[in-house]
């Protein structure tokens, strides 16, 4: 405790001295890691960061209400309402990387906007040990907000959690006194439930994507897993009072691992599988099945895209 008492005040210390009297904005998506790095740095600097959440319409269920109430303490805080345009964005695209892609623009366009009106020479991420170690090895496009210093000519970058590993982000977390629907919360993809989606994002698929992971994320708790959701795979046929119907197939996951780069499936009991897809097909009527995915990483990935 007292590593990471010292360790908070370094790296507010660190922050400090790299703003300066300039002005820093950081995206908050609701994960751990933005989290800490925004508390960080707003405890720095005050209302020199803006902290900026843009809604794609790919996050949890509840999470910009949660953003709002646990931020409301940063005056500076925006919470951009982007669904419509990140939809709009994502029409027809299938590719995995098109759509981080897409979504990564997505992203830069909104901060963009937010970082020149407020005039910030600096950039805050909450980029952490493992995110540099795949960037590095290219293992897929971590957009995070990537691309943004080619478009605004940032002075500089601060990455306060840059040297962590997650479970010592959940710790700095306890420790700034994030409330526990942050600091014990799953990792989320920065692309949100679109790599929870195969094929293409629409709006529909992004909604049983959205409340079948909050059914898995509650159902599957006790299990203490490092992420548990549901993705949507696509279509197949199945019967509904007496009709058949086309419905979609969602899969369901549920992986330990220490931080990402390799996963084991849990082993979840039966009964415990049967609620989960009574509760998902019972809430959501144009799902006809739900599967529970046993593959590992490797081979699979933990996310579907
Ligand atoms: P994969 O699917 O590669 O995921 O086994 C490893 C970890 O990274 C998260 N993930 C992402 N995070 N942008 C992110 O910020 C992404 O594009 C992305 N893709 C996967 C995933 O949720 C898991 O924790």
């Amino acid at each position: 405790m007292v590593e990471t008492e010292e360790f908070i005040a370094e790296a507010k210390a660190e922050i400090r001295e790299a703003i300066g009297d300039a002005n820093a904005v950081i995206a908050l998506s609701g994960g751990v890691d933005s989290s800490v790095a925004a508390t960080l740095a707003y405890e720095a600097v005050g209302d020199q960061l803006t902290p900026v959440y843009v809604d794609t319409g790919l996050m949890r269920k509840g999470e910009t209400a949660e953003i709002r109430d646990t931020f409301s303490f940063m005056e500076s805080l925006r919470v951009i309402e982007a669904q419509d345009r990140f939809f709009e964005r994502l029409d027809g695209v299938t590719d995995p990387e098109e759509k981080r892609h897409v979504i990564g623009e997505g992203f830069i366009d909104e901060f963009e906007t937010v970082a020149r009106d407020v005039d910030a020479d600096y950039l805050v991420q909450g980029t952490i040990y493992p995110d540099r170690i795949e960037s590095e090895g290219n293992i897929k496009s971590h957009h995070n907000v990537g691309g943004l210093p080619e478009v605004v000519d940032f002075e500089g970058i601060v990455e306060p959690v840059r040297d962590l590993y997650k479970d010592e982000v959940r710790e700095v977390a306890r420790a700034l006194g994030l409330e526990e629907i942050i600091s014990e919360r799953m990792p989320f993809p920065g692309p949100g439930l679109a790599v929870r989606i195969v094929g293409e994002v629409t709006p529909e698929k992004a909604a049983v994507a959205r409340e079948a992971t909050h059914v898995v994320e509650e159902e599957l708790e006790e299990y203490d897993p490092w992420q548990a959701f549901a993705a949507v795979l696509g279509k197949a046929t199945g019967v509904k009072g007496d009709n058949r119907v086309h419905g979609w197939v969602v899969a369901v996951r549920s992986v330990e691992s220490r931080d990402g780069m390799t996963a084991r499936a849990q082993e979840i009991d039966w009964s415990t599988l049967q609620r989960i897809q009574s509760r998902i097909t019972g809430e959501n009527e144009n799902v006809a099945r739900v599967v529970y995915d046993v593959t590992h990483k490797p081979p699979a990935t933990i996310e579907y895209e």
